[in-house]
C-alpha cells in the first residue's frame, strides 16, 4: 500500500493502477471506523483498486465547528487499510487540496437546504467541493459513500450528475447501508459520547423510526406519524429533536403525505452531549 501527499506522484499512481485495472474511491476524513472499512470492503467487490482518500476538509468545517481538534491519525488509519488490502492512500496536506489563493466554491442548491444544511451553514458547499476535487483527482470508475450521512450523498449524486463527472447511465455514486449495532443504533463515532445509560436509551431512535415508517405505510396522517416519532424520543431519553421529517429520497424535497416515490425519514436528535442522526426508506404507495 502507497500512501502519496500531493497530486504529482497522486496522478502517477492512479495512472498506474488503471493500467491492471479498475478504481474504486472511499473519501473519507481519517480517524476510520468500521463504518469506513464496510465501505472499503464494499469497495474491494467492486473494483480492481481501492483508493481511500485521508483529508480533514478546511472548508465543510463551520466557524463554531472545531477544525483544530478533529482527530488526525494517519499512521492509525493506514495500519487499519493495510490489511483490507487497499493499493493507494491520497493524504493530501491542506496545501495540495487548496493552493494559495483558492477562490472555487460548489454549491448545491435544494438538496443542501435544511435538515443538516439547516445548522451547519456552507458545510454541503465544502463537501461538494472537496469530492468534486477528490474525484477529478482519482478518476475513479466507483466512488463509495455512507447511507448514513443521507443528505450528503443525495448532495454528491446531484453534483455529480450535474457536473457531468459520471458517465451517464453508470451508478458510479454508491450509497452503502448504514451499519447498526445489535439493537438497530447506527454505528457513530458519536455514540462514544454517550454514558451507559444514554446509550441503552439511544435504542429509542430506530425504534421510533420503525414504528413513524409503519405507520406513513400503513395510511397514517404524515404529521401524526412524525408528531408520535418526536414525543416517543422526548419520553425515551432524547433532550431535543433538531428534525424529523419525511423527504423524496433523491430530491430531499419535503414530503407532507406518502408519494409513489421512494421516500426517506430523517432524524437528527440531541442526547447526552450527541447529535444522533438516523435515516431509513420508506416504501412508496
Ligand atoms: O463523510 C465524510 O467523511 C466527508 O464529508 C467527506 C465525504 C470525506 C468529504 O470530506
Amino acid at each position: 500500500m502507497q500512501t502519496v501527499h500531493s497530486l504529482d506522484p497522486l496522478r502517477s499512481a492512479i495512472q498506474t493502477l488503471r493500467q491492471t485495472g479498475t478504481v474504486a474511491l472511499v473519501p473519507t476524513m481519517g480517524a476510520l471506523h468500521e463504518g469506513h472499512l464496510t465501505l472499503v470492503r464494499e469497495a474491494r467487490k467492486r473494483a480492481d483498486h481501492v483508493v481511500v482518500s485521508i483529508f480533514v476538509n478546511p472548508l465543510q468545517f463551520g466557524v463554531n465547528e472545531d477544525l483544530d481538534a478533529y482527530p488526525r491519525q494517519l499512521e492509525r488509519d493506514c495500519n487499519l487499510l493495510e490489511p483490507e488490502g487497499v493499493a493507494l492512500v491520497w493524504a493530501p496536506t491542506v496545501d495540495a487540496m487548496y493552493p494559495q489563493g483558492f477562490a472555487t466554491n460548489i454549491a448545491v442548491t435544494g438538496v443542501s437546504d435544511g435538515l443538516c444544511g439547516a445548522s451547519r451553514p456552507g458545510h454541503f458547499d465544502g463537501v461538494a467541493t472537496v469530492v468534486c476535487k477528490l474525484f477529478h483527482q482519482v478518476l475513479p470508475d466507483v466512488a463509495l459513500f455512507g447511507e448514513k450521512d443521507w443528505q450528503q450523498l443525495a448532495v454528491i449524486r446531484r453534483m455529480a450528475r450535474d457536473l457531468d463527472l459520471t458517465r451517464p447511465h453508470v451508478d458510479a455514486i454508491i450509497g452503502v447501508d448504514t451499519v447498526r449495532e445489535e439493537d438497530g443504533v447506527a454505528r457513530s463515532s458519536r455514540n462514544a459520547y454517550l454514558t451507559a445509560e444514554q446509550r441503552a436509551a439511544a435504542v429509542t431512535l430506530p425504534t421510533a423510526m420503525k414504528a413513524a415508517i409503519a405507520a406513513i405505510e400503513g395510511g397514517a396522517p404524515v404529521a401524526e406519524a412524525l408528531g408520535d416519532l418526536e414525543k416517543a424520543l422526548l419520553a425515551g431519553g432524547f433532550a431535543s429533536i433538531d428534525y424529523a421529517e419525511l423527504r423524496d429520497a433523491e430530491s430531499l424535497v419535503p414530503l407532507d403525505a406518502r408519494s409513489d416515490r421512494p421516500m426517506r425519514l430523517l432524524v437528527a436528535a440531541r442526547i447526552g452531549k450527541a447529535r444522533l442522526i438516523d435515516n431509513m426508506a420508506v416504501v412508496p404507495r
